[in-house]
């Protein structure tokens, strides 16, 4: 069995709760009681990634107090339309959001532009490490994700106004130089409140996250003033083996029966995932260039034993992966090892990747937390990532997360890029944008991901390197032309000595 606790009894308290744990003055009876305490103005860190490992009940019992406002909520993004955080926006609770990401949110999206709240885009990883590191007493750190990005030079639009004209921006970051590399200067979170969403916790307080939800609600729940954990199943101390205790007791404050179920975002299916041949021969012209382009990018696995791939493009190229091949598939919301979706009737809302679909693990992957996840990101263990791109310049420049006027934030993009020295970075993209504008550019025009990290760039045309700051065809299709290459090309290029075709 895949869990060791499965077989154990597990006692289930809550709606029906009495008097089996008077010794647990943790325990509260009902979510209303638990959010006792919150004040107006207060920060909450909120778990979960998409709609996984969120605390539903905990959410829901705040959006029924409207006297409780002003709130800043810290969270990677912020759920969909009636479901998760977007209650507390929906019910102008939130003036201030801390989040990574807006994604598929149209509520969230249009309070930020019509000036409703304030939005302090910051990246993933970034975002983890401010709330681990200020649970860990240190107040500061240097990181290397958004060098030479708004993020450093605090051009991130804060609040607009009702004209969706920028009233207020980010501010700008202090840099130093260690190593011979810059890093920024980011101050560390302090939470108010936390609302951690637990699989099991013992009476205690003691916590056990299942699969991929345990994301930001390990280092949310160390972090706060008031943590307060909502749980599937609330066992005896005990109950849970002290070694796979995620988060500790002593971080605890309250503990109540989760009541809402859980969420999925989006549900996929072994049975929908088609053979790289079916995907090659199916499909209209638009879907079968995409095959293309990705089964060319998934020739970058070799040599690599671990590598994260973007949505959408990027991560089709893992359909073209070998039979048996052994690369481990990082997911940034906790996954080493991804494996396939479930087969219909095995989805489990607690195992999804950085998509947000349902998915399995592979036979020896890996469990995390959103902070160790970016800790492997940006400490260079990821051995290749591959990306989307709006555009990407001559000398490697990567701008693929907003453009202006339609931002949907970084997610993990800027930690993905931040040690190309020690992670290969492909970017893996249509040649031509819907308009048939050259994505590869001289300069970047849009928001940058990040400065001079690009090494490959694979679309259905051809493959660059970028060398000593040059951009270099390497590679032709055999359905292109170094002719057709220059022409849809917007920007200058060296034609390899060795150029090939693919
Ligand atoms: C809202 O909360 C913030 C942060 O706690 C505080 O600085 C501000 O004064 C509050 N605003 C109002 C209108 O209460
Ligand atoms: C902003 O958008 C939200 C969400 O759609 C809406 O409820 C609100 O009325 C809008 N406010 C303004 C000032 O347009
Ligand atoms: C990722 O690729 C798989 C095929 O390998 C596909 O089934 C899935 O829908 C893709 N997911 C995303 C988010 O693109």
């Amino acid at each position: 069995m895949m869990f060791k606790f499965a077989a154990r009894t597990t006692v289930r308290i809550g709606i029906r709760f009495s008097s089996t744990y008077p010794s647990s003055s943790k325990i509260v009876k009902s979510a209303d009681e638990a959010i006792n305490g919150i004040k107006s103005g207060d920060m909450i860190l909120s778990g979960g990634f998409g709609l996984s490992g969120v605390s539903e009940t905990l959410i829901d019992a705040l959006s029924k107090r409207p006297d409780i406002k002003n709130l800043t909520a810290v969270s990677n993004n912020a759920g969909l339309e009636g479901k998760g955080l977007s209650k507390l926006l929906e019910s102008g609770q939130v003036t201030k959001m801390i989040a990574s990401y807006i994604g598929m949110n149209k509520k969230f999206e249009q309070l930020y532009l019509n000036g409703s709240i304030d939005l302090e885009l910051t990246p993933q990883g970034t975002i983890i490490e401010k709330v681990r590191s200020g649970a860990a007493g240190i107040p500061a750190f240097y990181t290397p994700t958004g060098v030479g990005t708004w993020v450093q030079e605090g051009k991130l639009p804060v609040r607009y106004d009702s004209n969706g004209k920028v009233l207020k921006t980010s501010k700008p970051k202090e840099s130093r130089r260690f190593n011979g590399r810059d890093f920024l200067l980011e101050e560390s979170i302090y939470g108010d409140v936390a609302f951690v969403k637990a699989f099991k916790v013992d009476t205690l307080g003691n916590c056990w996250f299942r699969g991929s939800s345990r994301n930001f609600n390990q280092a949310f729940g160390k972090n706060a003033k008031l943590t307060i954990v909502e749980a599937e199943n609330i066992v005896e101390p005990g109950e849970i083996e002290p070694e796979n205790v995620h988060l500790q007791s002593i971080f605890v404050d309250k503990i109540v029966q989760s009541i809402k179920p859980k969420q999925f975002e989006v549900i996929k299916f072994a049975e929908d995932q088609k053979s790289p041949e079916e995907l090659l021969e199916s499909g209209n012209e638009k879907e079968i260039k995409r095959y293309k382009i990705a089964k060319r990018a998934s020739q970058e696995f070799e040599g690599h034993n671990s590598a994260n791939l973007g949505v959408g493009l990027p991560n089709l190229s893992a359909a073209f992966l070998p039979e048996g091949s052994n690369v481990l598939l990082e997911s940034e919301n906790g996954i080493l090892g991804m494996g396939q979706h479930p087969k219909k009737g095995k989805e489990d809302a607690d195992y999804v990747n950085s998509g947000k679909e349902t998915v399995t693990l592979v036979k020896g992957a890996s469990l995390f937390g959103s902070e160790d996840s970016f800790g492997m990101i940006r400490g260079g263990n990821i051995g290749l990532t591959m990306l989307g791109a709006f555009q990407v310049s001559a000398n490697g420049d990567l701008a693929n997360w907003g453009i202006p006027g339609k931002i949907k934030g970084m997610g993990g993009a800027m930690d993905l890029v931040s040690n190309p020295k020690a992670t290969k970075v492909v970017v893996v993209t249509e040649h031509t944008n819907k308009k048939g504008v050259s994505k590869i550019v001289e300069n970047c025009e849009f928001p940058l991901t990040g400065e001079k990290v690009i090494n490959t760039i694979i679309t259905e045309l051809a493959v660059f390197i970028i060398k000593d700051g040059k951009l270099v065809l390497t590679e032709i299709s055999t359905e292109s032309s170094l002719e057709e290459v220059q022409k849809k090309t917007n920007a200058k290029f060296i034609v390899s000595d060795d150029l090939k075709e693919f």
